[in-house]
């Protein structure tokens, strides 16, 4: 099954998300790719991150746009040609994009217990307290999704995810949260939404105007 689902974060915010269980022959014959992304594509090691790639460009396609409308800035964040925003996650069986008319980060992660095991050097672990082993895990793995997302809409450098992104409580139930970010003695504010796609946590991070 190709593309999964389309869905609306918002009123100008959509997620597209692709099952690949396509060969990376099928996918490759099915994208047309510029200079640059063929010898990205010709330098990964793993067929699954090429895979990932390959999809993520059948995804453009399903929004309207090809591999020459997006290009990269020096930090690896992806942009489109037309100005709006596109935010970018494959792991293993899935890729997503979130396009939108504002600055987005997406996260998509697999649910692994390595995750649980490095909590306490990315969150804060009193907010796994009184959860059972399973909601441990998911709300570790959404926790670093949130961090993951948040990194992607800045796009600093030296920004740690244990010093400085802040998660406040929230329960697996309401699929949103909030954040904050205390970088460089600013203090910066972000709404996040979140969700599951079979073993997988997909994260959104959106600035918040408030
Ligand atoms: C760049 C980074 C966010 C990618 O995340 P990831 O979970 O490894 O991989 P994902 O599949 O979710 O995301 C990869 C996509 O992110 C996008 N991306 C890469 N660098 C980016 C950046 N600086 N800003 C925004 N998006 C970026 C790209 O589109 C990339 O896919 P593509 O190159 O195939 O188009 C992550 O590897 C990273 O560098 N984090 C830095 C912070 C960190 O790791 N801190 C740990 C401290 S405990």
């Amino acid at each position: 099954m190709p593309l999964l689902k389309i869905k609306a974060l918002n009123e100008t915010t959509q997620l597209y998300v692709w099952k690949i269980t396509e060969t990376f022959d099928e996918l490759f014959r099915s994208v047309a790719l510029k200079d640059i992304s063929l010898a990205r594509l010709e330098g990964m090691k793993a067929e699954s991150h090429q895979k990932g790639f390959l999809s993520v460009r059948r995804l453009l396609m399903e929004a309207g746009y090809n591999d020459f409308d997006l290009y990269y800035d020096e930090f690896g964040k992806p942009h489109l040609q037309d100005g709006k925003h596109i935010s970018i996650s494959h792991s293993n069986d899935f890729s997503v994009i979130v396009l939108s008319a504002v600055n987005i980060g997406a996260d998509l992660e697999i649910l692994k217990e390595k995750t649980l095991k490095l909590a306490p050097r990315f969150m804060d672990v009193s907010h796994l307290k009184n959860l059972n082993k399973e909601d441990e895990l998911f709300k570790a793995t959404v926790v670093w999704g949130i961090k993951e997302s948040v990194f992607k809409i800045k796009n600093e450098v030296g920004i740690s995810f244990k010093d400085h992104i802040f998660e406040h409580d929230f329960s697996l139930v309401d699929r949103k949260c909030t954040v904050e970010l205390r970088f460089n003695n600013k203090v910066e504010c972000f709404d996040i939404l979140f969700d599951f796609i079979e073993n997988y946590v997909f994260v959104c991070a959106f600035e918040s105007n408030k």
